[in-house]
């Protein structure tokens, strides 16, 4: 997975924060209660206190009355800071189910968007836990940096100063010394925290995906016998993140030990600094009393001060895992609207996958309107040109235009609608047929209109017996046949009715008649619009317009089947080898 080295993190961090909507209102209320808090947290000390300098003369007396009240206004100071904590509490986790919601759409959207080229050259399953998981450690330390930590350094500060105000070089001493000794054991923790969690994370993403791409081909691994191989090869994965996650715990425990020190040393300092003065006569019982009483609190402020630390270390790698998605490119185009039809050109086209050639120096027209049809064999590069036309991937070089307009120059969205495409294998998703056939369609369809088309592509039977439109198709339409899934592409491919039609092997998985019967149907419907078609059925395309033969990315003739039946060996041996295979 893409890490980004060389931004700076807190730039990505900023620029990830700028494209959610941060809920101000709840985290301005949980701030308030949060500031409350140590603004109490500041008082109570110096309360307790007071107590500790009256001279008790009796019952009744006006020094118990005073000390009375003083007690039940602690006591009401203790239930405030106890209720606001609550509020504190559930407000900022609604606050931050809210941004962690908002950063796992924002990194969904762009995996969305991602060009094909970027998602290909990383294992697309890995973005999954980028999503899932990553996003958390950041919403984790943003709240935290947000809600919590001025009104943290608030209380840090007035202690100094009201420690500084006894006017006692020894105590603020005391306090002062105390930072160093965080500081460096946060700094620590946070070092181990953020190695450890990097390992785990990274872990975490393989085995995710992992398990997204096998369990997938659970059939596939049947078949050949691998079940206990792939378990075994699974291991190393789960072996991994176990180890990682050894070292998380152990970063965890040192974690724990680190904040011990940071509670015993502190307190030590703190006592000590106190108690010296006390017994020296420099200070007073109740002054004592307030700044031993502060200086717990101080140390446990510093001390969460270190939990933002930790956080903060988290959240940097998975900033920096987030980021490099969103720095990828989108598959956006340009700006121009299409005009609609014209003329599909490919001007001297090369194209490359990871340093293969899969394209070599590739022009044909499309005349507006015909019905052009690619062959050759596998591997020939039939689905690239499709693809680069859908602009999934843009040409290395050379360019494509519709009606002279390079169509780089489109906007994607706009340019994407003028075709009906039907894929290689007709992929599907869960749903019912309903939302299989509508899928992309954009208007509403009648049961009726449905059922016409579903009677086009001979599936009326097949979906009466699966109990109708509603049938559930399973994830990936797992539940349909191959022949019936490509029925069904078909039908959704002509509901969608776009100006030009882009159909790779439509009709692979159907017998010789079926076949016939489906490309018949696709230019009936289709009958004046521009038809691109692949197919390796060569009786289904003999009435094209123009025919293109590909062999290994080149272009080895193109012409009416007639003429190339006369002129280009490569077609006639598609030909002998087609009927070889339906005698
Ligand atoms: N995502 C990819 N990454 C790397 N190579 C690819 C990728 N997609 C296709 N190829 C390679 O590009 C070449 C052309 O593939 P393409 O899918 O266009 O062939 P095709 O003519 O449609 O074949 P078929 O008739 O088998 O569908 C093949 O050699 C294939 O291995
Ligand atoms: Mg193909």
């Amino acid at each position: 997975m893409t890490e980004t080295k060389n931004q700076s993190v807190w730039k990505n961090f900023i620029h990830l924060i700028r494209q959610i909507r941060l809920p101000i209102l709840l985290i301005g209320i949980a701030f308030l209660l949060n500031f409350g808090k140590a603004e109490i947290e500041l008082l109570i000390p110096e309360k307790i206190a007071d107590l500790t300098g009256f001279e008790f003369t009796g019952t009744g007396s006006a020094a118990v009355k005073t000390a009375v009240s003083i007690c039940i206004m602690i006591f009401v100071l203790a239930a405030v800071e106890f209720v606001g904590v609550m509020a504190a509490t559930y407000i900022t986790y609604i606050a931050k189910a809210r941004i962690n919601r908002d950063f796992q759409a924002v990194a969904a959207r762009k995996v969305f968007y991602l060009t094909t080229e970027e998602a290909e050259a990383r294992d697309p399953k890995e973005f999954i836990s980028r999503i899932t998981t990553d996003t958390g450690f950041v919403s984790d330390f943003l709240i935290d940096l947000l809600v919590m930590e001025i009104p943290r350094l608030y209380f840090l500060v007035s202690t100094l100063i009201k420690v500084s105000r006894m006017g006692n070089g020894m105590l603020l001493l005391g306090f002062v010394l105390v930072v160093p000794v965080i500081v460096l054991g946060s700094f620590w923790s946070g070092h181990v925290t953020y190695k450890s969690q990097t390992r785990l994370q990274n872990a975490i993403a393989r085995l995710t995906a992992r398990l997204a791409e096998k369990v997938e081909h659970a059939e596939i691994i049947k078949a050949y016998n691998r079940t206990e191989d792939e378990i075994a090869d699974g291991e190393i994965f789960i072996d991994e993140m176990r180890a990682a996650q050894k070292k998380t715990t152990l970063a965890t425990a040192f974690n724990q030990l680190v904040a011990n020190v940071l509670f015993v040393v502190p307190t030590l300092i703190i006592m000590t600094a106190g108690a010296l003065q006390l017994i020296a006569g420099d200070i007073s019982t109740p002054q004592f009393v307030a700044y031993y009483g502060l200086g717990a609190t101080y140390q446990k402020y510093i001390a969460e001060h270190l939990t933002l630390w930790v956080l903060a270390k988290k959240a940097q790698g998975a900033t920096r895992r987030i980021s490099g998605i969103l720095m990828l490119k989108e598959d956006r185009g340009g700006e121009r609207q299409t005009a609609g039809s014209g003329d599909l050109t490919f001007e001297n086209v090369s194209f490359s996958i990871g340093g293969k050639k899969i394209l070599s120096d590739v022009s044909f027209t499309v005349k507006n309107g015909s019905k052009f049809a690619i062959v050759g064999g596998s591997g020939a590069g039939k689905s690239t040109i499709l693809n680069l036309l859908e602009q999934f991937y843009r040409p290395e070089q050379g360019r494509i235009t519709l009606g002279g307009v390079d169509i780089r120059d489109f906007e994607i969205g706009s340019y994407r609608s003028l075709f009906s495409y039907l894929p290689q294998n007709a992929p599907g998703f869960d749903g019912t047929v309903r939302d299989f056939l509508c899928y992309g369609s954009g208007t509403p369809h009648s049961d009726e209109e449905l059922k016409e088309l579903l009677r086009e592509v001979d599936m009326t039977e097949s979906v009466e017996a699966m109990g109708g439109l509603d049938f559930e198709v399973g994830p990936g339409a797992s539940k349909l046949s191959g022949g019936q899934r490509q029925r069904l592409a078909v039908a959704r491919m002509l509901l969608t009715g776009a100006g030009t039609v882009l159909a790779d092997e439509a009709t692979s998985a159907l017998d010789f008649e079926g076949s016939r019967r489906i490309a018949s149907l696709i230019d009936k419907y289709a009958a004046g619009k521009t038809r691109i078609i692949v197919a390796h059925d060569l009786s289904t395309v003999q009435d094209a317009d123009m025919i293109l033969v590909l062999n290994k990315g080149r272009v080895d003739g193109m012409g009416t089947h007639a003429e190339l039946k006369e002129t280009c060996p490569a077609y006639r041996r598609l030909l002998t080898a087609g009927e070889e295979e339906t005698a």
